[in-house]
């Protein structure tokens, strides 16, 4: 069954500057020395008593603070031999804003030539490199003037892209802009649990109106710099579900489908070339007074099969969401899916039946390209501030010697991915 996909089909794994590089000085950077603190001392009230006995670390303040995280910036040459001999003929990852433009206006050239070796190493091992310009976090000047809910972000992007896409143009065909504009806007603005820590509807629209708003920007100067960039754009899709069919979840539902997708197709769909699908886990939508989503539903747990974050593995799921997707008529790239699993126990299995459903949407009709498996190497989980514990590699990092070392699941994918007929 797992050989039937399209020919160039690409291949890969997926990262992000903030989670992988290390010595950055973002606006990120600075929440995380304010937060850490309070994060580990409330870890017993966030993660499940098995998680606790689990992962001890999540209680210290270190866990929170990104550091040197995997030093990728000076080991990028190691990790793309990784991926190479894995198989990969693709690799997605950010260039971050805050190295290019530190100060306003001040782009360093350093920086500059740093990116460009970057991805003349992925181009040496025939690897086609997808680049996010954004992953969040944005340099401490942009933090200092409202970072998204400031209109003037939108102009300071264009600048920044432009200058990118000229440096770049003859180095990179895929570019994907923004990362889930959905989830930073949701949990940097509405809930305030990652930078900028806001919590305000108002200010969630903002943010959402300005990133629609740059992405449109930026499709028209991308394809000024070069008719030939492919540009999409990422959305996380969970697979959204009414639990027990209850007509009160069944509403809920798809008021959250219309918030989380809907809206979303509609406000990007004529800014881009392709979808990049991001799918994790269904969402079971219940009733809950105190839930953790707006204090009213909860995601219900019906499968018992779980990652080290709770997330319940539901593979039939990304055939679901990739339906979904394919209506708005976008060629689709997976751009990324995993789960944490520190002793690797679940990831083959999960590789495996995850591409079984790709390849039934397929199947069915839907034009997808490429799949991005999350992550790489394991790395700095900062999605609501996690730290470090959750372990996404398909690469294991030591973080005390920053050794790598291929889990067996890294083997299990190369197998599928070499075994294919090109
Ligand atoms: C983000 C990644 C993150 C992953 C796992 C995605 O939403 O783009 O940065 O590590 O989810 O939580």
């Amino acid at each position: 069954m797992i050989n039937k996909f399209p020919k160039g089909f690409l291949w890969g794994a997926a990262t992000s500057a903030h989670q992988v590089e290390g010595g950055l000085n973002n606006d990120w950077i600075q929440w995380e020395k304010d937060n850490a603190e309070r994060i580990a001392k409330r870890a017993d009230k966030k993660w499940e008593q098995w998680q606790q006995d689990k992962f001890p670390e999540m209680f210290n303040v270190e866990n929170y603070i990104s550091g040197r995280a995997c030093d990728q910036y000076n080991r990028y040459e190691e990790d793309f031999d990784l991926a190479k001999s894995g198989g990969h003929n693709a690799h997605r990852f950010s260039i971050e804003w805050s190295r290019i433009e530190p100060k306003e206006g001040e782009f360093d050239e350093e920086e500059i030539e740093h990116y460009r070796k970057v991805l003349l190493a992925l181009r040496e091992r025939g690897i086609e490199p997808f680049v996010t310009l954004w992953h969040w976090p944005n340099p401490v000047w942009i933090g200092e003037k409202g970072a998204w809910g400031n209109k003037e972000t939108v102009k300071y992007f264009h600048r920044y892209a432009e200058r990118v896409f000229n440096e770049y143009k003859d180095l990179v065909t895929f570019w994907m802009p923004l990362n889930e504009p959905n989830t930073e806007v949701s949990l940097g603005y509405m809930f305030g649990n990652q930078p900028p820590g806001i919590k305000s509807k108002i200010a969630a629209n903002t943010a959402f109106k300005n990133l629609m708003q740059v992405q449109k920007d930026i499709y028209k100067i991308a394809k000024s710099v070069s008719p030939d960039f492919q540009i999409g754009c990422s959305h996380f899709m969970f697979d959204i579900k009414a639990y027990k069919n209850l007509p009160w979840n069944i509403a809920a539902a798809k008021a959250m489908d219309y918030f989380a997708n809907r809206r979303f197709f509609q406000a990007f769909n004529d800014s881009c070339d392709f979808f990049g699908i991001q799918y994790y886990q269904p969402f079971h939508v219940n009733f809950k007074f105190g839930g953790n989503f707006f204090g009213l539903f909860e995601n219900k747990k019906v499968i018992e099969k779980q990652s080290d974050l709770g997330w319940q593995i539901f593979p039939e799921g990304i055939y679901h969401v990739l339906k979904k997707a394919a209506k708005n008529g976008k060629p689709i790239y997976i751009t990324e899916n995993g789960l944490a699993d520190s002793t690797d126990k679940y990831r083959s299995e999960f590789i495996k039946e995850h591409l079984k459903y790709v390849q039934k949407a397929i199947a069915d009709g839907v034009d997808i390209r490429g799949y991005f498996h999350w992550s790489l190497i394991d790395n700095f989980e900062f999605v609501e501030m996690r730290g470090f514990w959750p372990r996404f590699g398909l690469i294991e990092i030591d973080y005390k010697t920053l050794e790598r070392k291929p889990r067996p699941s890294f083997y299990v994918y190369k197998e599928i991915i070499e075994n294919l007929p090109r």
